[in-house]
């Protein structure tokens, strides 16, 4: 059954390393991804390319439930053409985070989220997958870091990709994020009770990784 394939939970804010630690986990236990974020870049994308007001949560929600997404070896495509840089960009992480604020938007990806769920288990990660998605996931880790750090790792990325930034410009767009996730009623990003919560602001990759392998391990045995 479905429900008992082993799930991690990650949430957290826009550019906590979020989607690095859920890769690095799944690697080493040998699981899958859920990348649900992308889910929303597309939804996004899609909607505005289409001409779609991306305020009106009904039209939003059509695009969404007749998305043409999917997932090969690391990259994401949309109706067969490769969207995973356009997905990754600042902008499209802008109109994922307004498509996101709309119930029937949410409800229109929630299944699709699910059939991720698949042997030998799921390392998940977004806003809400501990809280709305996975609610029984065994599981749940709650990412913070604090602005600044943040904005200093996504600066870093930008330049070290020979793309010019402001970290200003950065920090602003994240915190505006940041509010616009955390302050929309259809599941907003908050911890789930039974969440753990990991600050690492001063952790590298490797000791964020392996402390969620310890607390796994803790929980287990699965599989
Ligand atoms: O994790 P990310 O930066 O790719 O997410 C982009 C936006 O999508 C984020 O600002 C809010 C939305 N999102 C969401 O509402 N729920 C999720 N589970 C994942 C992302």
């Amino acid at each position: 059954r479905p429900e008992d394939i082993p799930v991690i939970t990650i949430d957290g804010p826009t550019a906590s390393g979020k989607g690095t630690l859920a890769d690095e986990v799944a690697r080493a236990l040998g699981y899958w991804v859920l990348d649900s974020g992308a889910l929303y870049r597309a939804t996004g994308l899609a909607a505005s390319r289409a001409g779609v007001d991306l305020d009106d949560g009904a039209a939003v929600a059509a695009v969404a439930a007749g998305l043409d997404l999917h997932f090969e070896d690391g990259r994401a495509f949309l109706d067969e053409e490769d969207i995973s840089d356009a997905l990754r960009q600042e902008a499209t992480g802008l109109m994922a985070s307004r498509v996101a604020v709309h119930l029937p938007v949410r409800a229109a990806l929630h299944q699709l989220q699910l059939d991720f769920r698949r042997l030998p288990g799921l390392v998940a990660d977004g806003r809400d997958m501990g809280t709305a998605i996975f609610p029984a996931a065994p599981l749940k880790v709650f990412l913070s870091a604090s602005a600044a750090t943040r904005a200093e790792r996504r600066y870093k990325q930008l330049i070290s990709k020979g793309i010019p930034a402001n970290i200003e410009d950065l920090r602003a767009d994240l915190e505006a994020r940041d509010a616009r996730d955390k302050g929309r009623s259809a599941s907003p990003l908050q911890a789930a009770p039974d969440a753990f919560t990991l600050d690492n602001s001063a952790q590298t990759i490797e000791e964020s990784r392996d402390l969620v392998l310890a607390w796994w391990q803790e929980r287990g045995p699965f599989g």
